[in-house]
């Protein structure tokens, strides 16, 4: 089957991140459908072309596409810091701030983007918005005991949170961690990330939150015509 436009350019910028890999190179390996293709290609050049890395996998999906691919694994106990890492994002904002974790991974992927000397973003131009929280709620993660105390906070600050149910709505959905996780959306957008950010780190039973500020050098923005925009 033909992929679909979108597909098509979330291909296009994996593919392309997957070009600016060299032997040498310690990983960092995103979640999602688009850092999937990327893992992919890498994996391509791994087995083709002989090239020699090793990869910090974000979440145990990445894990297991990586070992498919025969990308060797490492953790970040092994390695001082990583060379590059890539990910996806579920928005991004004019000054390349971000909302990711429709995937439920924001947490590891957090940790794994701050150990990267590069940290390149994968996206269709549908994730691209003026305002962030316009497209998407923040995710919170949160320990399951505290899930009732962190939406009653969230709500006193203004969100609207939605606790994220599995697709079969048989319960909520479980982290890698164990942990479940709250949508925070804010209707009118997010006045200031900044000050959101810093106020969610600090409410008890939060584990991490899905805005990541500041933190991306590197945009790849697969258009509608084919082309990819870079920003940095
Ligand atoms: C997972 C993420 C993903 O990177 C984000 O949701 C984008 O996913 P996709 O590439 O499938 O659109 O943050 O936690």
């Amino acid at each position: 089957m033909p992929l679909s436009a979108t597909e098509q350019a979330k291909k296009a910028v994996g593919e392309k991140v997957a070009a600016l890999v060299v032997s040498g190179m310690r990983l960092g390996l995103g979640t999602g459908s688009t850092a999937a293709w990327a893992i992919r290609a890498i994996g391509r050049r791994v087995r083709e072309e002989g090239l020699q890395v090793v990869g910090v996998p974000t979440s145990y999906a990445a894990e297991q596409l990586a070992r498919a691919e025969g990308i060797p694994l490492v953790t970040l106990a092994d390695v001082e810091e990583l060379d590059l890492a890539f990910d996806g994002a579920d928005e991004v904002s004019p000054a390349l701030d971000l909302i990711k974790g429709r995937g439920a991974a924001h947490t590891r992927e957090k940790v794994v983007a701050t150990q990267a000397r590069r940290f390149v973003v994968l996206v269709d131009a549908s994730k691209l918005v003026h305002r962030l929280g316009t497209r998407c709620p923040v995710p919170v993660e949160v320990l399951p005991m505290a899930a009732a105390p962190v939406m009653r906070q969230l709500r006193r600050m203004g969100a609207e949170p939605v606790l994220r149910m599995g697709k079969a709505k048989d319960g909520p959905v479980v982290t890698d961690q164990g942990f479940w996780v709250i949508d925070a959306h804010f209707p009118e957008g997010i006045d200031d990330p900044q000050a959101l950010a810093m106020t969610l780190s600090t409410i008890p039973g939060v584990l991490d939150h899905g805005l990541f500020l500041g933190m991306a050098t590197d945009v790849l923005v697969g258009e509608a015509n084919g082309q990819i925009r870079h920003m940095q």
